[in-house]
């Protein structure tokens, strides 16, 4: 479902407990499946949203702070982007944070959407971006970009760029990826889209990127664990689980587990799911791409890649597509 807020009453973006019913169905069939996964998206509960923030300042997480320097250095390319008017809409925006250096390049926009499935974090993002961009209208919607993204009437009219950094992309497997960028072909009247790949690189680098030193990375996956103790009366011991990420070379990727710690049964929702001993939830997949690959991937659902701006090491790349 996607509830649209309005400008006005920010606020309904933070009282709701916005227990998801696709939840239970998604958590069950996850774990009663041969090979055990949470689908990713449920990281970001409150506590989990705040968990990522934390992971984007880590030493080891190269990732946003590459893609950030990116963006400073491409102002003036950003500021040619966007013809007056245009709204930008960015998925899975989270703090919104990358958004304030293409705002400051932007500045004759007709407004902003910040789309994220994380609705109390929506909600907060929104307040200390309104309070920074007095003059900027926000329209902050929550929803699942995996599903048809739909706007509200008036915004679908309008010149729109498209906004999706993060390598948020690179969490879907390339089925997913394709059936995403196909869905987005469908946002009307879109002019650029500009999203962020994370490239292939060093194994050691990518490893500790995905499991720091401080545990931050560990505490965000096992709080899926949290999250579903809290709102499916799961009884999962986070003591019986660890984390682990591992580099998955045929599939050019990272991938979370959370490892069973024994030979234990737990209930969630009023049913048993049991576990060897070293057995794995798969948590999330982190794909690291070859930019012809993307550029490959890209034009099988009709975007083109028009440049790709990347970092002196070319560890990171956003994509400028149409
Ligand atoms: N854009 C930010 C945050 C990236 S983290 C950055 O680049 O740092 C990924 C964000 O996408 C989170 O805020 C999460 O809540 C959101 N998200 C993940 N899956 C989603 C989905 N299926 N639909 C909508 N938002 C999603
Ligand atoms: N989009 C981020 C990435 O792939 C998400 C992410 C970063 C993440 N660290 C994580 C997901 C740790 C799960 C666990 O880099």
């Amino acid at each position: 479902m996607t509830d649209s807020l309005t400008a006005d009453r920010p606020d309904t973006a933070i009282s709701k407990d916005h227990a998801d019913p696709h939840f239970r169905e998604s958590i069950l069939g996850g774990l009663f499946s041969e090979r055990k996964y949470i689908e990713s998206k449920w990281l970001y509960d409150q506590k989990g949203s705040h968990l990522f923030d934390a992971i984007t300042e880590l030493e080891e997480y190269y990732p946003t702070r590459v893609e950030t320097g990116i963006l400073r250095a491409r102002g003036n390319e950003i500021a040619n982007l966007a013809r007056p008017g245009s709204i930008l809409l960015e998925l899975g925006s989270g703090s919104s944070l990358k958004t304030r250096l293409l705002l400051d390049q932007m500045t004759d926009l007709g407004g902003y959407v910040p789309f994220d499935i994380s609705a109390d974090h929506l909600g907060a993002s929104v307040r200390d971006l309104r309070a920074d961009y007095p003059d900027l209208s926000v329209f902050p919607v929550i929803g699942d970009f995996t599903r048809p993204v739909t706007l509200p009437g008036p915004l679908a009219e309008k010149e729109k760029i498209l906004f999706f950094p993060g390598s948020t992309i690179g969490n879907f497997e390339a089925e997913a990826a394709v059936e995403l960028l196909r869905t987005l072909r469908r946002i009307e009247n879109v002019t650029a889209f500009i999203v962020g790949i994370d490239l292939v690189k060093d194994k050691e680098t990518l490893i500790r990127a995905y499991d720091d030193r401080e545990g931050v990375t560990a505490e965000f996956n096992l709080n899926l664990l949290t999250r579903i103790n809290r709102e499916l009366d799961g009884t999962f011991d986070l003591n019986a689980f660890r984390h682990e990420a591992r580099w998955n070379s045929e599939g050019s990727r990272i991938e979370m587990h959370l490892v069973s710690l024994a030979h234990q049964s737990v209930q969630v929702a009023g049913k048993t799911i049991s576990f060897e001993m070293g057995e794995t939830i798969h948590t999330e997949n982190s794909h690291k791409y070859e930019k012809e690959k993307f550029r490959g991937l890209a034009a099988q659902t009709g975007w083109s890649v028009r440049v790709f701006w990347t970092d002196p090491k070319e560890y990171f790349a956003l994509a400028v597509l149409t």
